[in-house]
């Protein structure tokens, strides 16, 4: 029976309560799909910040490495000031475990509603490859004269050759490998950032040739939004910065049903990674049991498939498919279900189709 040593973040707010269902449909795979899972779980977040002061304890880091995979629910609380805990845990973690794809599928599960006029699952079905490490998120800049009518403030967007060729490389295999048209889009701006997007666009075409069945495409950031909303079937895999790639995966969540069902992946192709539902902590639904868990346990499932575990991946993927179906609306509180009740159907429908 293989073993994996998982470290579980339940986190803030509703992540907790979305993590209990993927933790419960990974259980309900594990017997059928002979694997055993070793949960740890980390009680890091809000609530710990707020009762101790501690943020990410300097301990932490060097043992999650340690971990087969790291299961997130979400970072985020009400009553801490924006940045600390997101720069403090999630970006820090993402940063120290140099989990540099952010991997993000936009799928549209068949019966799901999309607010999209006259599309379906065909036309919605494509991966956001978000670079993870660098870019504005790199935190290089600061201000000077802070808090005077004086004030100047620099953020700048570090990119380079190397963090953008190892994005590049890994979009360009995944677009191989998917085997949907085989296109990979570069989402950029090289009519403005003149530096940074041209940066990306010389590696990008530089690389090219080394994936000669891969047809590239270059796509602005702005029209990158008006693309996936008026014809998203044109995309199938995207590659861009960390910024551009945070927004357009909000906007691909929309798309897809919302942030319910939108699940991501941080990775380190060559080392520990990290699996999250995106959408955030959404803590006025706390403790109310109406958030859609679909996101928490797409993102197990990734983790499943990341690790190797295709059938039980698969089976936790034909799980949601049969599970959406039976749920009014993805939407919190207009599921038809609580989220524990969704969980219960994803486990059992799961676990029958090991
Ligand atoms: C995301 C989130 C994070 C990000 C926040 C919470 C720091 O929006 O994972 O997309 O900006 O990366
Ligand atoms: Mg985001």
């Amino acid at each position: 029976m293989k073993t994996y040593n998982i470290a579980v973040i339940p986190g803030d707010g509703t992540g907790p309560e979305v993590v209990a269902e993927g933790l419960k449909v990974l259980h309900a795979v594990a017997g059928p799909a002979g694997l055993k899972f070793d949960f740890v779980t980390y009680d890091l977040g809000g609530e710990r910040f707020l009762a101790t002061g501690e943020v990410l304890p300097d301990s932490v880091v060097p043992e999650l490495r340690r971990f087969s995979a790291i299961y997130l629910g979400a970072i985020g609380h009400p009553d801490v000031k924006p940045g600390i805990l997101e720069k403090g845990i999630l970006l820090r973690l993402r940063f120290e475990l140099d989990q540099y794809i952010n991997l993000r599928p936009v799928v549209l599960y068949p019966g799901v509603d999309t607010i999209l006029k006259d599309k379906g699952p065909d036309d919605i079905n494509f991966v956001v490859v978000r670079e993870n490490t660098e870019g504005l998120y790199a935190g290089a800049g600061g201000n000077l004269k802070y808090g005077t009518p004086d004030e100047v403030a620099v953020q700048e967007s570090i990119n380079t050759r190397k963090g953008v060729d190892r994005c590049l490389k890994f979009a360009f295999a995944l677009a191989q490998k998917r085997n949907r048209g085989k296109k990979l889009t570069l989402v950029a701006k090289t009519n403005v950032l003149t530096y940074a997007s041209d940066l990306w666009e010389r590696a990008f075409y530089a690389m090219a040739h080394q994936y000669a069945d891969v047809t590239t495409d270059y796509a602005h950031v702005d029209a990158t939004c008006m693309w996936m909303v008026k014809n998203p079937e044109w995309f199938d895999v995207l590659v861009t910065d960390n910024m551009f790639g945070d927004i357009i995966t909000d906007l691909g969540a929309i798309i897809q049903g919302g942030m319910g069902v939108a699940a991501g992946g941080n990775l380190n192709p060559e080392g520990v990674s990290m699996f999250e539902p995106i959408g955030g902590s959404a803590p006025k639904y706390t403790g109310l049991k109406k958030v859609n868990p679909i996101a928490a346990i797409a993102a197990a499932q990734m983790m499943l498939e990341t690790l190797g575990e295709a059938k039980a991946a698969a089976a936790i993927d034909a799980g949601i498919k049969k599970t959406v179906l039976q749920m009014k609306s993805m939407a919190a509180g207009q599921m038809g279900l609580d989220t524990t009740q969704v969980g219960d159907l994803v486990a059992k429908h799961a676990a029958e189709a090991v």
